[in-house]
């Protein structure tokens, strides 16, 4: 980020107060947000004052040895600040992998995982791709968070050790890559930038320091995050994300996608819900030890930073890219789809499941009042033909 040339914008709405309800850290966790704290306002001030919130949510999570993905923090499942679908029912991975192996069938190849998370997912998958006889010729694993990848490979180790072999960590899009792309709540944890659409004019909202972190907007530049909220229709005072980074990685994840489909699975809307008048202070969420809140300020590197996926820009970049979008739907009519009641039935025969934590998953999973409608499933693909059984009702491609 260059030096700041034009006046900031002290924005009408005021910076949320610190959260005095949300559970205490330990000594340890303190100090290690403030050795965070300290790098990114060291940033902004050679910076001129003033950092885009793109490059904060981006140090916030992702800054080397400190950021909340890189760094200790346990992050998914019960001692940590969040959990996601795998970690709540073995049948969201199970499911996913009847999508995957009538996929595989038609692409004949790998299977490609981005942000594993513990690597319940990848385990669950690989469990029901082996019970149906259509595994991969390899798994593919590429996770930015070193920490991680040694949960899922302790993860897999210990579900699949016979497996191990064809289980593979990379730390770059692979070439030529021919089968799946399966990515869950990864879209959701990429930097955003924010955007103002104010009375005089847009501006882009940034972060500064003064005894603390606080918002600072300064005028939009022109260049291609200008371009994007200029195409956004909001009235004035309306705050939002725009999302420059998701798209790109639809883009790179085309160039390394020879045959076969990327299954993108996150919470978010279609562009004309996502910038709904109503929806005037954005999506933006906080998860620290399973409290959402609305402070992206409070203690860094201690806490996760997410927005919800415009769908719209993730297709549109799917198509400039020249792939197909093969489908689009809420999680619950794509889990229907794809079977997840057949499963439930065949695994609640199974002694070693509980009957009755199979149920309630599924009612989590499925539920409109939980993940059932606020989180989608989009497939974007090349060379594939034919209809795919996760959309084969409720297909909602035209509302994006
Ligand atoms: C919210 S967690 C979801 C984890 C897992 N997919 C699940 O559903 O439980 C986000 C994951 O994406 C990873 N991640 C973030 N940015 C990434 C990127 N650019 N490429 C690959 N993984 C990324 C994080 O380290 C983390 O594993």
């Amino acid at each position: 980020m260059g030096i700041v040339a034009q006046p900031f914008h002290v924005p009408a709405l005021p910076t949320v107060p610190r959260r005095a309800d949300l559970p205490e850290p330990s000594n340890d966790a303190r100090r290690h947000s403030a050795r965070l704290s300290e790098a990114i306002r060291k940033e902004i001030d050679i910076a001129g004052g003033w950092i885009g919130f793109v490059r904060f949510m981006e140090l916030a999570l992702y800054a080397p040895g400190l950021g909340y993905y890189v760094a200790g923090a346990a992050k998914l499942g019960g001692d940590g600040d969040f959990v996601t679908a795998p970690e709540i029912s073995p049948l969201f991975g199970g499911t996913l992998a009847r999508q995957i192996a009538q996929l595989l069938e038609r692409s004949a190849g790998e299977v490609l995982e981005l942000g594993a998370g513990s690597g319940t997912m990848a385990a669950d998958v690989l469990g029901e791709l082996h019970n149906v006889d259509r595994l991969p010729q390899r798994y593919l694993i590429l996770e930015t968070s070193p920490q991680l990848v040694q949960r899922q490979q302790h993860t897999l180790q210990r579900r699949h050790p016979a497996l191990k072999d064809g289980i593979e960590w990379i730390s770059a899009l692979p070439v030529n890559f021919e089968g799946v792309v399966i990515a869950n709540e990864v879209l959701d944890a990429l930097p955003v930038h924010l955007v103002a659409w104010r009375q005089d004019g847009l501006y882009e909202r940034g972060v500064g320091w003064k005894d603390g972190f606080v918002w600072l907007e300064r005028p939009l530049r022109p260049g291609a995050l200008r371009r994007a909220a200029e195409a956004i229709s909001a009235e004035a005072d309306y705050v939002s994300e725009i999302s420059l980074i998701a798209p790109a990685l639809v883009r790179s994840l085309s160039d390394a996608l020879r045959k076969g489909a990327l299954l993108l699975i996150d919470y978010g809307f279609g562009r004309r819900e996502y910038y709904h008048p109503q929806r005037s202070l954005g999506t933006l969420m906080c998860h620290y030890r399973h409290r959402a809140h609305d402070d992206p300020f409070f203690l860094p590197g201690l806490q996760d930073l997410t927005a919800h996926v415009d769908f719209t820009a993730i297709a549109e970049a799917g198509i400039d890219a020249g792939l197909n979008i093969l489908g689009y739907t809420t999680q619950a009519q794509f889990l229907i789809n794809s079977g997840i009641t057949q499963l439930l039935e065949q695994r609640s025969g199974d002694a070693t499941a509980s009957r009755f934590a199979l149920a309630a998953g599924a009612q989590k999973l499925l539920s409109p009042a939980e993940m059932g409608e606020l989180f989608k499933v989009i497939a974007l693909g090349r060379g594939i033909d034919g209809p795919l059984i996760g959309f084969a009702s409720g297909d909602k491609s035209r509302l994006l």
